[in-house]
C-alpha cells in the first residue's frame, strides 16, 4: 500500500487504546511520525512496541491540565519544530443523569472532553502554522447532537466540541487550518463497557432498541478502525476543500427514528 501520509508529524490524543489506538495505527500505516499523549504509559508503550519505536513516541500528559499540554506542546516544538495533524480523541464518559451528577464529576467530564481540545489547539497553534498541510480533527460523538439520558457531561461536552469545530474552522481559515470533527456511534471499545462491567452490545435494551427495532441499521457495532478511516480523510488532500464539518460514522444511527 502506497504510504499517503508519509513524515507528517501528528499528535494524538489518547492514543494508547480504542480509537485513539486505531487512528495510530492507521496513520502509522500511512507514513507518520506521532506522539501519543495520554495518561497511561504502559498501554502506549505496549502499542510502541508492536509497532515502531522510531516513528512513534510517547508523552505522558494529564490532559486536564493546562501546564501538561503546555509541556506537550513544548516536547513536540523541541522534537519537530511544527505540526502537520492534532487529533483531538481523549474523552471520559461519566453516565449521570442531571439528578445525580455532581458539579465536581460534571467538570471533570467538561475539562477532558472540551477545554482539552481547546487548550491544544492553543497551545498547537503556532506549530500548526509551520505546516503545509494543517489540520485539526476532533474526535466528538453522536451524543453531540442527540441527547442521550444519563449523560449530561458527555453530551454537553461534545456538543461544545461539535460548535468549537465550526468556529475554529471559521477563524483559522485564512491560516489554512482545516478543522473538522468526526462523530461516532456505538464503537468497541473500553469506553463502552458501562458501570456494572457489561457492554452495551450485550444488553436486552440494546438488543431491542438497536437491533430488533433496527434504530442501528448496520446491525453491528463499529470498531476503532472505522473511525481512523474518517480520520485519514480529514488529513488527506482528499479533503482539502473541507472545513467546520462534523462527520457521523454510526452505521446508520443518526439517520434512523
Ligand atoms: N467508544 C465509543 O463508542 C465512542 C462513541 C463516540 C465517541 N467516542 C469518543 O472517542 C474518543 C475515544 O474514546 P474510546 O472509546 O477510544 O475511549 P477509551 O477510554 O478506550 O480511550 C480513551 C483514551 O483517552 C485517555 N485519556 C482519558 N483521560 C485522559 C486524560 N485526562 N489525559 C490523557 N489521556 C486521557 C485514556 O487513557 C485512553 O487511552 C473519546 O473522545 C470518546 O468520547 C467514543
Amino acid at each position: 500500500m502506497d504510504k499517503r501520509l508519509q513524515n507528517k508529524k501528528v499528535i494524538v490524543t489518547g492514543g494508547s487504546r480504542g480509537i485513539g489506538e486505531g487512528i495510530v495505527k492507521r496513520l502509522y500505516n500511512e507514513g507518520s511520525e506521532i506522539i501519543i499523549a495520554d495518561i497511561r504509559k504502559e498501554l502506549a508503550e505496549n502499542l510502541i512496541n508492536s509497532l515502531d519505536k522510531n516513528q512513534i513516541s510517547f508523552f505522558q500528559t494529564d490532559l486536564s491540565k493546562e501546564e501538561e499540554i503546555k509541556k506537550l506542546m513544548e516536547f513536540t516544538e523541541k522534537k519537530w519544530g511544527s505540526l502537520d495533524f492534532l487529533i483531538n480523541n481523549a474523552g471520559i464518559e461519566d453516565g449521570y443523569t442531571l439528578a445525580d451528577q455532581t458539579y465536581e464529576s460534571y467538570r471533570k467530564t467538561m475539562k477532558v472532553n472540551m477545554d482539552a481540545p481547546f487548550l491544544c489547539s492553543k497551545y498547537a497553534l503556532p506549530l500548526l502554522e509551520k505546516s503545509k498541510t494543517p489540520r485539526i480533527i476532533m474526535i466528538t460523538s453522536i451524543q453531540g447532537i442527540r441527547g442521550y439520558k444519563g449523560n449530561i457531561s458527555y453530551n454537553t461536552a461534545k456538543g461544545g466540541l461539535i460548535n468549537m469545530t465550526r468556529v475554529l474552522a471559521v477563524e483559522l481559515a485564512e491560516k489554512n487550518i482545516l478543522v473538522n470533527s468526526v462523530a461516532p456511534g456505538f464503537i468497541n471499545t473500553p469506553l463502552s463497557v458501562m458501570k456494572d462491567g457489561n457492554l452495551e452490545w450485550d444488553t436486552d435494551w440494546f438488543k431491542d432498541v438497536y437491533l430488533k427495532y433496527e434504530k442501528l441499521p448496520m446491525g453491528r457495532y463499529g470498531h476503532p478502525d472505522d473511525i481512523a478511516g474518517a480520520v485519514y480523510f480529514f488529513c488527506s488532500e482528499d479533503s482539502k476543500y473541507v472545513t467546520g464539518q462534523t462527520l457521523l460514522v454510526d452505521g446508520g444511527v443518526s439517520s434512523s427514528f
